[in-house]
């Protein structure tokens, strides 16, 4: 029997498999608005058999977009345009998700195949905010510091972001708290150096991220999850690890967050990583056992026999795939049918599907 390919339910809402779509920006957006584009990529995921489908990290305002194409969720045309994507998610048998994101001190800068760093103001780029005035890297924006009415004012758009999600259809909002991005920048000594009731101390860095978890669950039904994504590390001395990041998922699942989604790093240019597959797995089995909270690994897990051990030997609750599922979106079917699991094909694919010999 399969871990992998067995049901996950948290609260009331249960999900066919463990395989699921790790956010993943397309770049491919005019102020914000998704496309067709985002139709095709994430039904194509739908069916190729992932039981959640996460869109990209979608801005809860239009100054924490990373690069100008990022998609976002701040208004009214972003959130009908979202619409018919979930529609057609939800008919193909996946959950739709959304991650809500605000990309603070690194925002305003170029999509990857675009230029690298900062857009400058005037030629598509925007002044960005963040914890404190410091950059992230030399050729990035230089922030200014957020004040607590921009701090109450940001909360308040997460909940705006949630609430359009929900009547877009999002089933599982995903507060995006990892990979140098605002939430993170709050947490980490490296990015925040403030002297208020948000920055100095553990409690005081927790202080804005938690208050977003809060809010963000005490809107969204009671009998759907919330998740989080988190950098468990900074990989850097001094900075953010994973002793505190098993404290903050602690106050995070007391909060009401139902399963942790552990990423890492992202957040100081001289990080020191070890990168080889499943190298982020270590952080999510930790997080799990210290903060007792559901977790997903995420980060080159390419195998579906790796996968499938990452949850049975309870290291994660679920996997998080990107980069192979942009190689293959019918990665879930083909990993189901090498571990022996029933997953079966959608009607209009079921001639190449039962096997190499196409019987
Ligand atoms: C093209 C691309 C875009 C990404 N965009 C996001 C994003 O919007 N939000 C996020 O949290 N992570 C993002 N990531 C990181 C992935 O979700 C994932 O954590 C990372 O790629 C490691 O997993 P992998 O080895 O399966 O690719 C992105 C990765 C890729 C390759």
């Amino acid at each position: 029997m399969s871990q992998l390919f067995s049901p996950l339910t948290l609260r009331e809402l249960t999900f066919s498999n463990r395989v699921f779509v790790s956010p993943m920006c397309q770049y491919s957006c005019a102020d914000g608005m998704p496309t067709d584009w985002h139709l095709v990529h994430l039904g194509s995921r739908a069916i190729g058999g992932a039981a959640l489908v996460m869109t990209e990290a979608a801005s809860v305002t239009p100054e924490g977009r990373i690069s100008p194409e990022d998609a976002g969720i701040w208004n009214d045309a972003q959130m009908n345009a979202w619409k018919p994507i979930v529609a057609f998610i939800k008919a193909h048998g996946a959950v739709p998700s959304i991650q809500l994101a605000h990309a603070g001190r690194k925002a305003s800068t170029f999509a990857p195949w675009r230029g690298q760093g900062k857009v400058d103001e005037g030629k598509g780029g925007w002044p960005v905010v963040g914890p404190s005035d410091t950059a992230f890297s030399p050729t990035y924006p230089q922030p200014r510091e957020m004040s607590k009415a921009e701090i109450k004012a940001m909360v308040d758009a997460f909940v705006a972001a949630a609430k359009r999600s929900l009547e877009a259809g999002f089933v599982v909002p995903e507060i995006h708290g990892a990979h140098g991005y605002l939430i993170h920048e709050f947490l980490s000594p490296l990015s925040n150096l403030r002297t208020d009731e948000y920055g100095g101390s553990l409690e005081n860095r927790m202080r804005f991220p938690l208050e977003v978890c809060a809010a963000v669950r005490e809107f969204w039904p009671k009998h759907l999850p919330v998740f989080l994504r988190i950098s468990a590390s900074d990989w850097k001395e001094g900075g953010w690890d994973v002793e505190q990041s098993i404290e903050f998922c602690k106050r995070a699942k007391t909060v009401g967050i139902d399963l942790v989604d552990v990423s890492s790093g992202g957040n100081a240019v001289d990080a020191k990583m070890t990168i080889r597959p499943g190298y982020q797995v270590p952080f999510a089995r930790a997080i799990r056992a210290g903060a007792n909270v559901p977790t997903g690994a995420v980060g080159l897990i390419t195998e579906p026999v790796q996968a499938e051990q990452i949850v049975a030997d309870g290291d994660a609750d679920c996997v998080f795939l990107a980069r192979a599922l942009l190689r293959d979106p019918y990665w879930p079917r083909h990993a189901a049918q090498a571990l022996g699991a029933p997953l079966e094909w959608p009607d209009q694919y079921k001639r190449a599907g039962v096997g190499a010999f196409g019987k």
